[in-house]
């Protein structure tokens, strides 16, 4: 029912060719994100061309990307062959400003002493690998105090990150199939709309000429937050806060609801799905709990014991059986 692989996904020597139904991935974003080593670049091209030949015709991926560097993942991915159908936006609302007080900047590149005009405590806003707080200390509100520096008094570097892409490929079509016979051959070439549809809200008027008693096809925009519109289109998932008892300590932990929504809307029951870049797991729990097979790659093998653990953990779950 699943696989776990502790070591590099580059080549994938252990799976056949053909024989994967969808990739589901999180992979590097290749921005020393907390200064995680395993962070630092983009994973190589040959982990996207080995997995073209891996996945069958028609099989469907959704690969996680940082904005910035969105573009490069792009054309990794359509220079090995998968076809870029479409990117969703996982948006959320608490995402933090990575920017700076050019004002201040300003200060000290003139040498000036800015003005102290507060205090405040600063609490990190994640927990250091193996620590069981997060760290906190004193700083001060600062103002700046040279004549360039207050005309440049809160201008920043960079906006709020408020939202992550997640890019859908396909591989193609065998050559002369049509989406039909693809399906017939391989069982994959569509996307399961009916396991993901949106439900409509109570006294919704429903939309469309022939509207669907589960709700709306799931769209291209997933939200953490409703919308003050009284209902919502869109398919919800709160981000995940990490809390300090927890055995999980993955510093990009992706909530398996979310997961689960992405599984469920590349494959069907028994269907088998590969996560080159596993971290913790969270794709194979999102497997186990639907009834998907599960093959995992990780490098690191302190997050594979975790996620062997929570892996271990849903298949415990009863109402799964
Ligand atoms: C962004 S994290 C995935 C986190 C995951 N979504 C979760 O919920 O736990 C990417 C993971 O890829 C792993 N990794 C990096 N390069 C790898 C490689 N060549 N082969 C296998 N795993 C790799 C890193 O150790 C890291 O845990």
């Amino acid at each position: 029912m699943f696989q776990l692989h502790n070591k590099s996904s580059y080549t994938l020597e252990d799976i056949e060719d053909n024989s994967i139904d969808a990739i589901v991935t999180d992979p590097p974003y290749g921005i020393s994100y907390q200064n995680n080593y395993w962070d630092k670049d983009l994973p190589s091209r040959e982990v996207w061309e080995n997995s073209f030949k891996k996945i069958k015709h028609g099989g469907f991926g959704l690969v996680f990307s940082s904005v910035r560097l969105m573009h490069r993942l792009m054309v990794d991915l359509e220079d090995s062959g998968f076809l870029i159908k479409d990117v969703l936006f996982w948006s959320y609302l608490n995402g933090m400003p990575k920017s700076r007080n050019v004002g201040l900047l300003i200060d000290k590149e003139l040498g000036v002493e800015s003005e102290k005009v507060g205090e405040y405590k600063y609490v990190q806003g994640y927990k250091k690998e193996g620590a069981d707080s997060y760290k906190t200390s004193k700083k001060y509100k600062l103002s700046p105090s040279s004549e360039l520096g207050k005309i440049y008094d809160g201008a920043g570097l960079g906006l709020k990150p408020a939202y992550e892409p997640i890019i859908l490929i396909q591989k193609p079509l065998e050559k002369g199939l049509n989406v039909a016979k693809n399906v017939v051959k391989y069982g994959t070439g569509a996307l399961n709309f009916e396991e993901t549809r949106i439900p409509y809200e109570k006294n919704e008027g429903k939309v469309g000429h022939n509207p669907h008693e589960k709700g709306r096809v799931s769209s291209n925009i997933i939200r953490t937050d409703k919308q003050e519109d009284g209902y919502d289109k869109f398919f919800l998932v709160p981000k995940v806060r990490q809390h300090k008892d927890d055995f999980n300590f993955h510093p990009t932990l992706k909530p398996v609801e979310l997961m689960q929504h992405l599984v469920k809307l590349t494959t069907f029951q028994d269907q088998t799905i590969l996560d080159p870049f596993m971290g913790s797991g969270s794709t194979g729990v999102a497997c186990m709990e639907l009834k998907r097979k599960f093959i995992g790659y990780e490098l690191d093998e302190n997050y594979i014991e975790i996620a062997k653990r929570r892996i271990d953990e849903s298949l415990k779950k009863p109402e799964l059986f």
